[in-house]
């Protein structure tokens, strides 16, 4: 038996739920124990069905949420959809989250944008059988920001995010407060995703059992189905369906006024470039990492799967009666690209022309909001001795690799092993292969970084939508691009992932490990 046959059988028995709350399993939970936190939810993971067109219903798994101790605001149930609640803590919190696994698989929980210890970054060897239980012990020490947490299972955290499972994670602090920012009904929340849905109204997405994830793990063969679908999961996958939070292109009445509006792109691999249709530029506040120091205004704002927006609109000068719709632009389906010689026949390709939601404007007239010139603190200081480390990210062999390897559970390489709370540059190189590669949203778990520049891809139609400010945990790559971050890794150590946030990409294993090791 394999170490990772007897770590699953291990966590497969009720003992283990304990063991691992106790630290047995290796994983330091000592914090958790400490203290009694804040905030605490049980968090479950379960096969449900919502209406998302007429007729029979969508089979979908799902997030549901109970808060267990807390102020009530801390969850934001998204009825009727398939979006788990929105979870909303503060800066300082700690909480506990009692997640329980009732979906016929394995899986765990990431919360994607925190900076948390190892125990509670839901690495995929943490993943809980089906019936298993895991539990999260972790302080916000995040700024305020826009984050969200999804599914991390070893090759299938695409197939069970496209499923459902997906939820926004909401920091506030002092310093945002402070700003006094439209909220409550003036704060609207855009999770963005794609979904192909069949004629009885169900997600169709590549199934394991003939898909060329499953291929390449060697469970029975490849057939002709299998070798298309690996075709197309190797581009990423794309819906035909625009969802806004849960429901398919919505219409939503608003009012005369200044709205915060914070978008996610939740999707598997699509690209957008937002635009509002009223030609009002976008008007970004903050991205992945919270506030910028200033506003950036953009005429389209390019996110890609993985990415977070804190956007600014202005409606006050509207009259009753109009629209406003957030669009996606058209661009050329290159500036994402495709995988070697193969590219889809997706009834909607990368780069079509969107409309994602349409905004009524009411007669009803509230607040305008004056954006200040200046939001937040700057606090970075680009280092001048950070040792520098060259990423490239290849398709060779059907394939996607970073730094020349594909994930291994437990690998990390020299290169990838780095100090509590050290800072260094890493640079990743989009090497198209005979001009031809993918634009590559690079996640890193755990700590915030910079982009220090940017060469190469100048007359890529996303580049314009690019603004490289302020903190970000998923920087684009175009094809042919070059890009310098700069990291201080977390004070937290042990084992933590970076992978391109096009899931079927993750899941075919363009990830790797970084190992943190502790203070001396
Ligand atoms: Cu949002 Cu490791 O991912
Ligand atoms: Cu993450
Ligand atoms: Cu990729």
């Amino acid at each position: 038996m394999q170490r990772r046959d007897i770590l699953r059988l291990l966590a497969a028995s009720p003992i283990a739920v304990a063991a691992r709350a106790a630290g047995l399993l290796q994983i330091d939970t000592a914090f958790a124990q400490a203290a009694s936190p804040d905030v605490e939810i049980e968090l479950t993971a379960s096969p449900t069905s919502v209406s998302l067109l007429p007729g029979a219903p969508t089979n979908v798994w799902h997030y549901s949420a109970r808060l267990l101790r807390g102020p009530a605001s801390t969850l934001q149930p998204i009825d009727g959809t398939h979006l788990g609640p929105v979870i909303r803590v503060r800066r300082g919190q700690r909480v506990r989250v009692r997640f329980r696994n009732q979906l016929p698989e394995s899986s765990i929980v990431h919360w994607h944008g925190l900076d948390v210890p190892e125990s509670a970054d839901g690495h995929p060897r943490l993943a809980v059988p089906s019936g298993g239980e895991y539990i999260y012990d972790f302080q916000v020490v995040n700024r305020a920001g826009t984050s969200w947490y999804h599914p991390h299972p070893h090759m299938r955290t695409a197939a069970q995010a496209y499923q459902g499972l997906a939820g926004l994670f909401l920091v506030a602090d002092d310093e945002e407060d402070a700003l006094k920012l439209p909220s409550g009904s003036g704060e609207l929340l855009f999770a963005l995703q794609d979904r192909r849905v069949d004629a009885n109204n169900q997600l169709v997405y590549p199934q394991p059992a003939d898909s060329g994830m499953s291929g390449r793990m060697g469970r029975g063969g490849m057939g002709r189905g299998g070798m298309m679908q690996m075709m197309e999961t190797m581009n990423g996958w794309l819906g035909d369906r625009m969802l806004v939070s849960g429901r398919i292109q919505p219409t939503i009445d608003v009012d005369r006024r200044t709205y915060r509006v914070r978008v996610l792109n939740g999707s598997n691999s699509r690209f957008y470039k937002l635009a509002w249709s009223d030609q009002q530029p976008v008007v970004a506040i903050g991205n992945d990492g919270g506030l910028l120091a200033r506003p950036s205004s953009l005429p389209a704002l390019t996110l890609a799967p993985g990415q977070r927006a804190d956007l600014i609109l202005e409606l006050s000068d509207h009259r009753a009666g109009d629209t406003v719709q957030l669009l996606s632009l058209p661009f050329p389906a290159d500036a994402v690209g495709h995988a070697g010689m193969m590219r889809n026949n997706f009834a909607v390709p990368q780069g079509a022309a969107l409309t994602l939601a349409t905004l009524r404007v009411s007669a009803r007239q509230g607040p305008r909001y004056v954006v200040p010139e200046k939001l937040a603190a700057d606090t970075f200081t680009p280092s001048t001795s950070a040792p520098v480390r060259h990423v490239p990210l290849t398709f060779m062999q059907m394939n996607w690799f970073i730094d020349g390897k594909t994930f291994d559970m437990e690998t990390v390489s020299a290169a990838e092993t780095v100090d509590a709370g050290s800072t260094h540059i890493w640079e990743f190189e989009n090497r198209p292969m005979m001009g031809m590669g993918m634009a590559h949203p690079m996640h890193m778990h755990g700590r915030q970084f910079r982009v220090l520049s940017r060469s190469g891809a100048d007359t890529n139609a996303l580049r314009s939508g690019i603004h490289d400010q302020g903190w970000t945990d998923t920087v684009v790559v175009l094809p042919g691009e070059t890009v310098r971050v700069q990291v201080t890794f977390s004070d937290y150590a042990g084992l933590f992932l970076y992978h391109c946030h096009i899931l079927e990409h993750e899941d075919m294993g363009m990830m790797r490990n970084f190992r943190i090791r502790p203070r001396a």
